[in-house]
């Protein structure tokens, strides 16, 4: 399975702080936000990723990333000349996808929890069909929210409605299989002009093809797209972090425990960081028992 990260977008609910930089780039607590949706394409074991992100960003994301070898990984990027949905992101990607199946990540999008690398290998397993992941959240208006029977069976997804029919909103992270791109073709712009995700993941419903997965209270999912999510997100990233001293989407560290690297070049990445406690970190994960 392939990988893709939509990181266009202009951000403009985040301005200023977005104004000279993509939101993607920002910090959440230690790491830039991009290193988040990354690492969980690799944790689900997908190691060909496409980055997709506006002209004028994308040569901030190349210095950060790379082409990926140093992790393991392939990395390559995309334009989004205008944002224009979640949809453009499978159809700028249909080279790259090339009637393979495929793993999407909005570039906003924070999982952690303990059953979460597990759920993320099983899904990528997907053949056929597509396959959402929904969260129970207090204000499920500001997503796309998911309507199923006792099945779990989906019987509704509504974009943002005023009244919603459950708390379960649907996350930033879609898997799907080979005939994704010609259902995108068939999105047509939404009330707020863009090609929504929902309608894609609405034909797979249609077609009785959408498998739902609900991330249980054990799990955490954040979107950073508003100064109070963004600080939210960080606040709980450095909680967590500080209190087990192990870091949350380190993709040094999950490269070396996917195996995508070998200690030597562990060993090479901890010296780009040899003053500071990312690296002294790094240094740890070499020596220490994999947790
Ligand atoms: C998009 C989707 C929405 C989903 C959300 C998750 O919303 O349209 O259904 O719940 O991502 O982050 P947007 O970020 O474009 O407002």
């Amino acid at each position: 399975m392939k990988g893709i990260i939509l990181a266009g977008g202009s951000g403009s609910r985040l301005y200023p702080l977005t104004m000279a930089t993509s939101k993607q780039l920002l910090p959440v607590y230690n790491k830039p936000l991009i290193y988040y949706p990354l690492t969980t394409l690799m944790l689900a074991g997908i190691q060909d990723i496409l980055i997709i992100t506006t002209p004028e960003d994308q040569p901030g994301f190349q210095r950060l990333l790379k082409d990926g070898s140093q992790w393991g990984i392939s990395l390559s990027y995309a334009v989004q000349p205008t944002p224009g949905g979640t949809v453009q992101a499978i159809l700028i990607g249909e080279h790259f996808i090339d009637h393979g199946t495929v793993g999407l990540i909005l570039g906003d999008n924070i999982f952690y929890g303990e059953g979460m690398p597990g759920i993320l290998k099983d899904s990528s397993r997907l053949t056929t069909g597509g396959l959402i992941l929904a969260y129970y959240v207090q204000h499920p208006e500001r997503y796309g929210v998911v309507t199923f029977n006792d099945e779990e069976q989906v019987i509704d997804i509504e974009e943002k409605p005023e009244h919603p029919r459950s708390n379960w909103a649907m996350t930033g992270l879609f898997f799907y299989s080979k005939d994704v791109v010609e259902i995108a073709k068939t999105v047509r712009p939404s009330p707020r002009g863009e090609l929504e995700i929902t309608d894609v993941n609405k034909h797979y419903m249609r077609q009785g093809a959408l498998k739902l997965r609900l991330l249980g209270r054990g799990n955490a999912w954040f979107d950073t797209g508003t100064h109070e999510s963004l600080l939210e997100a960080a606040n709980y990233v450095a909680a967590v972090e500080r209190r087990q001293g192990l870091m949350i989407a380190c993709p040094e560290e999950i490269a070396y425990s996917m195996g995508y690297i070998d200690a030597e070049q562990m060993q090479r990445l901890t010296e780009n960081y040899r003053k500071n406690s990312y690296g002294s970190y790094l240094q740890r994960q070499l020596l220490t028992k994999k947790l």
